[in-house]
């Protein structure tokens, strides 16, 4: 992304720690959905650094993209980048009143914050910070305010790490900002798992649920559908963002509140666990449509196309929840027959399951639509020819986030560019999926997972299991 003339101001961003491959697309897409611009100055692989440095058009877009971002904790207009506290003083000193004036005034009340990243400050040291600044350069003539102050002043030292791990005396940026919006940290613990009313296994946590639905572009009024939907926590996320959402499960038993309970202290379920359940806990129940038990793998019982404007989905790896399909032998239930025969199942392998998913997406997805999901990989075999691909789907984003120093997922984006058609003569698609190279051509991701311990002569620990959260066990 370029800067362009008309970007005006200049923001800090302080990330969290986690997910760090997931900063910048996530940045990315809100930037997309909000349909603005941005400029990155300092894009760096150091992962250690959580700053990035922004130029956005205006204030008001930087409170946009934290009122949606779960990865960066505050946004801070930059007052000062340096070196050196003498730089630091310097710049101070040499701001434009136009700048300072609005937030320095007498009848305005402020607070100065101190923090180092990277390197311990003892409050001493923190207080002389504060008392070294130029305040008569800069004009600060408002009262001192720790609780709830009109304007939040910060200065940033970034120590960086040195080889032995031990950090460096002198910092390697300092930052002086005044702050401008939170981020939405606190989604994660208002929507955190252990709270829920109905979860699984594999329900997915709210951090990454609420970045699946930022990368899904989901807002008000569009609809989302979950093709593995299992307890719902994706949409939950899309639900937050205002969207109607929906899904589908093979598993009867989950879907009505009935399967085994994953709360280790819990032996049944209640009675009113259900994805609506979840929702309704929210105050996002009249944003539920519904949830339907069938076959992902069977996409004929959807007529209408081009009805999804997001498909977010984790599907089954076949280690902690089966992947399974109605086999294609099946024949149809004799209506004479008395009894209701439930249809066989066969396993379903995830090269089969990528397919069918991007196959489902190109035609039921609207233009400019997304598909999210997750795409577990043995990581020291992961290519990025793995990655299936489709003509009318365009790759937006491929983000790992690492389960194990063996096993890892990617959260892989794609947007809808090309209209879904047919063959007139006989009605086939004219475009299909394809993988380039099949991460699980040899075998399937259990198998590779369990080999991979075997070899090294070890058990899985609870830890390694591509589970969704840990919250949940
Ligand atoms: C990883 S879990 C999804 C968890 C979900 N994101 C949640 O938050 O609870 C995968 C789900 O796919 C379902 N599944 C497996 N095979 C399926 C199929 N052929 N069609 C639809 N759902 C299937 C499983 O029952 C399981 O609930």
């Amino acid at each position: 992304m370029s800067l362009t003339s008309s970007l005006t101001r200049r923001f800090l961003l302080h990330y969290a720690h986690e997910h760090l491959d997931f900063r910048l697309p996530e940045l990315k897409s809100i930037v997309e959905l909000l349909g603005t611009k941005i400029g990155i100055k300092n894009e760096t692989n150091e992962q250690k650094n959580p700053f990035l440095i922004v130029d956005l058009p205006s204030e008001e877009t930087a409170k946009k993209i934290l009122s949606r971002t779960m990865l960066i904790r505050s946004a801070y207009e930059l007052w000062s980048e340096s070196k050196t506290f003498e730089e630091l003083h310097q710049n101070l000193s040499n701001l434009p009143k136009d700048l300072t004036e609005p937030y320095t005034s007498e009848n305005s009340t402020f607070k100065i914050v101190v923090e180092a990243f990277n390197k311990k400050i003892p409050p001493k040291q923190k207080i002389q910070r504060i008392e070294d600044l130029p305040w008569v350069e800069m004009g600060l003539k408002g009262k001192i305010k720790l609780k709830n102050p009109d304007h939040s002043f910060h200065l940033f030292e970034y120590y960086k790490f040195e080889q032995g791990m031990h950090s460096a005396t002198e910092p390697n940026s300092i930052y002086f900002g005044r702050l401008v919006a939170e981020g939405q940290r606190d989604k994660i613990q208002h929507y955190k798992l252990q709270n829920r009313c109905f979860i699984g296994n594999t329900s997915m946590d709210a951090g990454l649920s609420f970045i699946m639905a930022n990368m899904g572009h989901t807002t008000k009024n569009k609809l989302v559908f979950d093709p593995f939907v299992g307890t719902g926590s994706l949409l939950v996320a899309c639900a937050h963002f205002d969207a109607y959402v929906m899904g589908a499960d093979l598993d009867y038993l989950l879907l009505h509140g009935r399967a085994r309970p994953s709360r280790h202290n819990q032996k049944e379920r209640d009675s009113n666990e259900s994805i609506r359940s979840n929702l309704i806990q929210y105050g996002r129940g009249h944003l539920y449509l519904d949830a339907m038990v069938a076959d992902s793998s069977k996409h004929e019982m959807w007529h209408r196309k081009e009805i999804f404007d997001v498909i977010i989905t984790d599907p089954p790896y076949g280690i902690r929840e089966p992947a399974k399909k109605i086999a294609s032998n099946n024949k149809r239930t004799n209506s004479n027959e008395r009894f209701f025969k439930l249809p066989e199942k066969t396993q379903y392998r995830l090269t089969d399951i990528f397919k069918d998913l991007l196959n489902f997406a190109a035609k039921y997805l609207t233009i400019n639509g997304r598909l999210v999901y997750w795409f577990p990989v043995c990581r020291s075999e992961y290519k990025e020819e793995n990655i299936p691909v489709h003509p009318c789907l365009k790759l937006i984003a491929n983000s790992e986030q690492p389960l194990s120093t063996r096993v890892g997922r990617r959260l892989i984006t794609m947007e809808k560019i090309k209209a879904y058609e047919v063959d007139a003569c006989d009605g086939s698609p004219l475009y299909s999926a394809s993988i380039p190279l099949d991460h699980y051509a040899d075998a399937s991701f259990r198998e590779k997972y369990f080999e991979m311990y075997m070899e090294n002569g070890m058990l899985p620990t609870n830890d390694d299991i591509p589970a969704t959260s840990l919250e949940s066990t």
